[in-house]
C-alpha cells in the first residue's frame, strides 16, 4: 500500500509507569477515555484521515488490549497486533512492527489525545519532498518531552530527547508523538534489540541530511502519561476543547450522554456536560456533574455528589458519598458519607471505609 500514507503503527506497548495506579488494572492504551477505551480516539482521527490498516506494537498486557479493541471492525479499521518477547523501546517497536508495512506510515505514540489534521500533515509531507515528518507542538514546560528545532523552512535541525537538568533549553517546541516516515528508512532501525526512536533514528537522519521536517498546527493537544493530565483530558473533551471525531457512547440529553439501559431515579441530576455509562443506576437526589464520566454499571448512592469526578466501571459510591474532581478505578466501592478530594486517585478494587476523608 504506497500510495499517500493509508497505513498506521501506533505504538502501544509501554508500561505507563506514571499513570499508576490506574495502570496497574489495565493497559494505558485502553484505559477508559469517556467510556471508549483510549485509543478508540486515535483510531477514529486516523479512519477520519482515510487510514484505517493500523498495527499496535505492543508489548505490556497485550491481552487487555486485544480484549478492549479485537480486529477493530467496530471502529471501521483493520488492526493487527505485532508483541515484542522483551520490549524494544520506541525504535525497536517501529521496527518490529514495520515488517508488515510499506511506502508512507504514520506512526503515533499510543498515549496521546489530539486531533489534528493528519490529512493536512501528509500534504506537507508531500510538497517537502520529507521522508520524515513530525508533528510539533509548543508547551510551557518542555523538559519532560523531545525537544525539536526546525529552519525557517520547517525542515528539523535539532531532535534533543529529555534534555538534563544543566542543559540549556532552547526551544519549548517539542515532539507530539505523531510521524510520517518513509517505510525504508525503518530498516536502519536495529532488529532485535531495545532502541530510542527519539534518541538514535532522528537525530541520525538530522546528522545524515535526509530531508526531515516538523509540522506545527494550531490544534488540540495532550500527552495523557500521568492522572491529573488523564482526568485533564475528559474535561477538556466535555468542555468541547477538541473536536473529536468520536463522541462519548450513549444518547445526548440536555447536554450529557446516558448510556443504553442508564437509570436516573427522580430527584437525581445530571449536571452538563456528563457522560452517563450503560447499565449505570443513579439513586434519588444524588448528582452528578458538572464534567463527570460514570462508568458503565457503576452505582451512585441518594443524596451523593460526584464532581469532575471520573468513574470506572461498576463503581459503587455509597449514600451521601462526596467525590469532587478525583479519579476511581474500577469495581472501587466507597462508602456512605465518604468524602474523596480533588487529585486523589483511587486504584481498581479499592475499598473506601464509610465516613472516611481521603484528600492528597
Ligand atoms: N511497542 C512498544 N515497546 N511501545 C513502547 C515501548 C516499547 O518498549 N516503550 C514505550 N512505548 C510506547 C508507549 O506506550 C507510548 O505510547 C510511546 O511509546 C511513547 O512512550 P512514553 O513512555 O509515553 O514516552 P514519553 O511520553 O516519555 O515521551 C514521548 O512522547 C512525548 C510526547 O508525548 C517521546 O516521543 C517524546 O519525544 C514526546 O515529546
Ligand atoms: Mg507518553
Amino acid at each position: 500500500m504506497a500510495d499517500g500514507a493509508r497505513q498506521a503503527v501506533i505504538l502501544a506497548g509501554g508500561q505507563g509507569t506514571r499513570l499508576r495506579p490506574l495502570t496497574l488494572a489495565r493497559a494505558k492504551p485502553v484505559v477508559p477515555l469517556l467510556n471508549h477505551p483510549f485509543l478508540a480516539y486515535q483510531l477514529a482521527l486516523l479512519r477520519a484521515h482515510g487510514v484505517s490498516d493500523v498495527v499496535l506494537a505492543c508489548s505490556y498486557r497485550v491481552d487487555d488490549v486485544r480484549e478492549a479493541l479485537g480486529d477493530g471492525a467496530r471502529l471501521g479499521v483493520r488492526l493487527r497486533y505485532v508483541v515484542e518477547d522483551e520490549p524494544l523501546g520506541t525504535g525497536g517497536g517501529v521496527r518490529h512492527a514495520a515488517d508488515l508495512a510499506s511506502g508512507t506510515l504514520f506512526v503515533l505514540n499510543g498515549d496521546i489525545l489530539t486531533d489534528a489534521d493528519l490529512t493536512a500533515m501528509r500534504h506537507l509531507h508531500e510538497a517537502h519532498g520529507s521522508r520524515t515528518t513530525i508533528f510539533l507542538q509548543p508547551v510551557d514546560d518542555p523538559r519532560q518531552f523531545g525537544l525539536v528545532e526546525t529552519g525557517a523552512d520547517g525542515r528539523l535541525l535539532r531532535f534533543r530527547e529529555k534534555p538534563t537538568a544543566e542543559e540549556k533549553i532552547t526551544t519549548n517546541t517539542i515532539n507530539g508523538g505523531i510521524y510520517l516516515i518513509e517505510a525504508p528508512l525503518l530498516a536502519r532501525i536495529p532488529r532485535d534489540r531495545p532502541s530510542s526512536i527519539e534518541r538514535e533514528f532522528f537525530p541520525a537522519l538530522i546528522a545524515e541530511g535526509i530531508p526531515a521536517y516538523g509540522w506545527c498546527p494550531r490544534t488540540y493537544w495532550r500527552d495523557l502519561g500521568n492522572p491529573v493530565a488523564y482526568r485533564a483530558g475528559h474535561v477538556d473533551l466535555l468542555e468541547g476543547r477538541a473536536n473529536m471525531p468520536l463522541s462519548p457512547p450513549g444518547e445526548r440529553h440536555d447536554g450529557s450522554w446516558i448510556g443504553v439501559g442508564a437509570s436516573v431515579a427522580d430527584g437525581a441530576h445530571v449536571v452538563a456536560p456528563s457522560v452517563v455509562g450503560a447499565g449505570a443506576v443513579l439513586a434519588r437526589d444524588c448528582r452528578v456533574g458538572p464534567a463527570t464520566v460514570v462508568g458503565d454499571g457503576a452505582r451512585v448512592g441518594a443524596g451523593a455528589r460526584v464532581e469532575g469526578a471520573v468513574l470506572w466501571e461498576r463503581v459503587e459510591v455509597g449514600a451521601g458519598a462526596v467525590l469532587d474532581r478525583c479519579v476511581v478505578g474500577a469495581d472501587v466501592k466507597i462508602g456512605a458519607h465518604a468524602r474523596v478530594g480533588p487529585e486523589v486517585v483511587l486504584e481498581s478494587g479499592a475499598v473506601v471505609p464509610e465516613g472516611a476523608t481521603l484528600a492528597r
